[in-house]
């Protein structure tokens, strides 16, 4: 666990709750025929942390581009503090940073170096700036390392890096574009805490896009599931699981020897059972409906001959969520391309010994 040194007066006055920050009304971006973000509407309160989330090319990128005024919006509206993201994108630049996949960092240059070279593109006196880039290295505990080069940080230190580099205007808004993609499971938990903490001592209102429902699930206030463009729901984790989970519905998993597709079939055509999924050639996942529906997918089963080996009963999650609005699961298109970086420790650059 991390202790940082909270900058809180660094941030200046904390903006009032329960006040909209971002108001989005149909947002739509489309390249050439095909429409990448659909006719979003959302709004983000101060202080809270809302959470995109979705599979790869899902829209969620593109969303957070338009709202941070690096791409235009074909149709729909935008504001951050009530600036318009086309007419006052000047305005709306001094409220917010961002973190994306695509940030640049200059290999040769150290820590200090590179966020003096980022903070000079912002009108910060000199001085200000230098002791503001102490405190957020200090804030990710990276002064040990503000002299050596950032080509030899590990990627845990570099998305630190990533994210203060956001942070140097003290925006009132911070988007981070899939802030634990590619991080070893450590350095994912040392991210989650410091987006956690910013959030609770700064105020600072956060929209996270993520494939990952561990990040939604641990971050976000309020979590916004997008498919093929569109928000397909929008909500509390606890509330949007009660859109699956009314009287009586559970997770059923079964473990069967024989599972042939006849007895998938036999089980799909069940009224109480949806979101009917075969993981593997022995292990049926199904979402079952009402107090009777456990014996009636049993009885089924049994009545084709099935054999069923073990079985359990959950709670559903936001993976069932997912699958429930939309069909198909996040990983169906997403998990496999997720790089598993080597797992190094806490503060220790790459290629260093200390
Ligand atoms: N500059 C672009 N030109 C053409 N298509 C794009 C461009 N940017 C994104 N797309 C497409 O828009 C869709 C949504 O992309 P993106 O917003 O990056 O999704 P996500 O971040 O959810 O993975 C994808 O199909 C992607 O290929
Ligand atoms: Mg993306």
């Amino acid at each position: 666990m991390l202790v940082y040194i909270a900058p809180k007066n660094i941030f200046g006055d904390f903006p009032l709750e329960n006040e909209s920050i971002i108001e989005v009304e149909n947002l739509t971006k489309t390249f050439n025929d095909f429409v990448a973000v659909d006719d979003i509407s959302f709004d983000v309160k101060k202080g809270e942390i809302l959470g995109l989330l979705g599979p790869n090319g899902a829209g969620k990128s593109t969303t957070l581009r338009m709202l941070s005024t690096l791409a235009r919006p074909t149709k729909g509206t935008a504001t951050i503090g009530g600036y318009d993201v086309v007419k006052n994108d000047t305005n709306v630049r001094k409220l917010i940073g961002i973190v994306s996949e695509k940030m640049i960092m200059y290999n040769r240059l150290t820590a200090r170096e590179n966020l003096r070279f980022f903070g000079s593109l912002f009108n910060i006196p000199k001085d200000v700036l230098a002791k503001r880039i102490e405190e957020l290295l200090e804030l990710v505990q990276l002064t040990k390392w503000k002299d050596s080069q950032v080509g030899t940080f590990s990627t845990g230190m570099r998305q630190r890096m990533n994210v203060i580099r956001a942070l140097l205007n003290l925006p009132q808004v911070l988007f981070l574009d899939e802030p634990t993609m590619g991080l070893d499971p450590q350095s994912s938990v040392e991210i989650r805490e410091f987006i956690k903490k910013l959030n609770r001592e700064n105020k600072t209102t956060i929209i996270i896009t993520t494939h990952m429902m561990v990040d939604a699930d641990l971050l976000c206030d309020r979590i916004g599931i997008m498919d093929h463009g569109k928000i397909v729901a929008l909500d509390t984790s606890t509330n949007l699981k009660k859109l699956i989970s009314g009287v009586g519905t559970t997770i059923l998993n079964l473990e069967m020897a024989n599972l042939t597709s006849e007895l998938v079939e036999t089980v799909r055509a069940l009224k109480c059972a949806d979101s009917v999924t075969q993981e593997n050639s022995t292990h049926l996942k199904i979402l079952v409906h009402g107090d009777e529906a456990f014996d009636s997918v049993i009885d089924a089963i049994r009545a084709k001959n099935g054999k069923i080996d073990s079985m359990e009963n959950l709670q559903p999650t936001l993976e069932d969520v997912f699958l429930h609005l939309t069909g198909h699961q996040v990983r169906d298109t997403a998990d496999q391309k997720m790089p598993m970086a080597t797992h190094r420790r806490f503060g220790a650059p790459q290629g260093r010994t200390r």
